[in-house]
């Protein structure tokens, strides 16, 4: 039989214990407090990302899909440091998948209050859903540096 140093069972006693606790905080995280992992919904050409297509001017923003059900298409970018649209309305209850993409470099999304923070790619499209049951306004900003003007990028979500 191998003989195992006392020491040596208490630092496997405490790396044991370790894993389980970090195993029922990420269960809790995940069960209890809907911590969501965004990922990469889809591939987009930054280049011609606002030529056509949902970040287009035309298109970008909040759309209705079904009652209650919303999507919002947001684009971020630097020089101008700013989030299109930068306000979004909603009634309370409604269901909102966002679709945000970079025409440029490595941005954030973090709205506040809400369990919605992700990371924003050129060329890639980061989506994640979240509903609105308060009333109130979810300011988002960037949580990436992303260049000098990176501290104005900021917008906001208005349920009413
Ligand atoms: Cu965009 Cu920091």
């Amino acid at each position: 039989m191998i003989h195992i140093h006392v020491y040596e069972k208490w630092w496997i006693a405490v790396t044991a214990i370790m894993l389980i606790v970090l195993s029922v905080l990420v269960g809790v995280a995940g069960f209890v407090n809907g911590f969501q992992v965004p990922q990469p919904f889809a591939r987009i050409d930054p280049n011609t990302v606002k030529a056509s297509g949902p970040y287009s001017e035309a298109e970008l923003g909040l759309r209705e899909l079904a009652p209650g059900k919303y999507e919002a298409h947001i684009l971020a970018q630097a020089s101008p440091w700013r989030y299109y649209p930068s306000e979004i309305t909603v009634p309370v209850g409604a269901t909102v998948t966002f679709y945000v993409t970079s025409a440029d470099v490595q941005h954030g999304f973090k709205v506040q209050d809400t369990n919605i923070n992700m990371m924003v790619l050129p060329g890639q499209v980061a989506k994640l859903t979240r509903t609105f049951d308060k009333a109130g306004e979810f300011p988002y900003v960037c949580t990436e540096y992303c260049g000098v003007g990176h501290q104005n990028m900021y917008g906001k979500i208005i349920v009413k």
